[in-house]
């Protein structure tokens, strides 16, 4: 460990908190690893050993009391968020949290309280802003690339649902899935969400139905800059994890993403073909790494992270107001409505 790294631990070691903190631990510049936290306790242990992290807890109060820890990434389900947070900033740890940012609003206004009465750095996992694509994309929309950006298509079609016991605390494909394509929908238009009108339907997955949730959705959405835009989500491709968007603007557009998993074809005399991006994994593993990269750069006061606790507020009141439109029969949602908080205005 140099003298200046930052010491992390990380907390919920399932399916992304175990790549974050092996990225943390074998990738990510300025930072060592130094605890592993899951309430399975024999899975920390293993964690530990695997990664040859030090030490290991199955309790989150311990990372929170450890005077040896400066930063926590927690990675846990959606529901526990805003006490980890509350906890983690009141302990004065850096904080790096997966997206969304809380289970409700007034979860998230009482978290920004709190983020903003101790001082602490909140970055929300929100990777496709570092996504190298997006943010080429982003960087052109602002150089002026394509005029002025009025409509906005996006997509995330994952190879199957998350079990059960994931889909119950996630909050619904809405909050959980659409709300990715919020956030770039915000980024790339450069304009905040005016209305949304949500629908869905199960298309496979019939346990969804007890959680009130559905694998196959669709948001309309408007912008305040006039423009307009649409965003599918679905738990059934059966073909790889699909992640595209098109921002089509007055003078061009910039299609970003493909099904393409390497630059590798392979021809044969029945046809050609090629690797398919398989899991969100694959897909965002440099985006993982440049996130949690820029996260130590915000610990060490260096930057400011690319997505604010704001940001993922807003993102949150888009996710909650698709949810409500669909359980409305895709009633159109007013944002001016719902909140008054902006980062980008027209
Ligand atoms: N940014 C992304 O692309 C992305 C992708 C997947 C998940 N996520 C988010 O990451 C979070 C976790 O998702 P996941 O798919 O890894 O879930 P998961 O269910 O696979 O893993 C959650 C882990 O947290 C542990 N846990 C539960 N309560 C805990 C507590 N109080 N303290 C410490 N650990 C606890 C569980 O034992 C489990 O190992 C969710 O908020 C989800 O929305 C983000």
């Amino acid at each position: 460990m140099a003298q200046n790294d930052i010491r992390v631990a990380v907390l919920g070691l399932g399916r992304l908190g175990l790549f974050h903190a092996s990225n943390m631990m074998n990738k990510v510049k300025g930072a060592e690893l130094t605890v592993v936290c899951d309430p399975l306790a024999e899975h920390a242990e293993m964690v530990a050993e695997q990664l040859g992290v030090g030490r290991w807890t199955s309790d989150p109060e311990e990372v929170f009391a450890d005077e040896n820890v400066d930063a926590v990434v927690i990675v846990t389900p959606t529901s526990t968020h805003a006490d980890m947070i509350i906890k983690a900033a009141r302990s004065g740890k850096q904080i790096f949290v997966e997206k969304p940012l809380t289970s409700t609003v007034e979860e998230a206004d009482e978290v920004i309280k709190v983020i903003e009465e101790t001082g602490v750095v909140c970055q929300v996992g929100f990777m496709r802003r570092y996504d190298p694509g997006f943010h080429d994309a982003r960087e052109r929309i602002d150089a002026g690339e394509i005029g002025k950006p009025i409509y906005f298509k996006g997509f995330s079609r994952d190879s199957g649902s998350p079990p059960a016991s994931f889909i119950k605390n996630s909050g619904g494909i809405f909050l959980d899935c659409s709300i990715h394509d919020y956030d770039m929908a915000r980024y790339l238009m450069g304009s905040e969400i005016s209305s949304v009108s949500g629908h869905g339907r199960i298309l496979i997955n019939s346990f969804m139905e007890e959680y009130g949730d559905v694998d196959q959705a669709i948001t309309y959405l408007e912008f305040e800059n006039g423009g307009a835009g649409d965003v599918e989500a679905s738990r059934t491709s059966p073909y790889g994890h699909d992640i595209r968007a098109e921002i089509i603007g007055t003078e061009g557009a910039i299609f970003v993403g493909s099904l393409r998993n390497s630059d590798v074809t392979v021809q044969s005399s029945t046809g050609s073909n090629h690797e398919i991006v398989p899991n969100f994994q694959t897909r965002f593993r440099e985006a993982y790494v440049l996130e949690l990269e820029q996260f130590i750069k915000c610990v060490k006061g260096d930057e400011e992270p690319r997505v604010t606790s704001l940001d993922s507020k807003i993102n949150m009141q888009v996710a909650l107001a698709a949810t409500e439109s669909f359980k409305n029969n895709g009633e159109r949602i007013y944002m001016k409505d719902v909140h008054q908080d902006k980062v980008y205005t027209d």
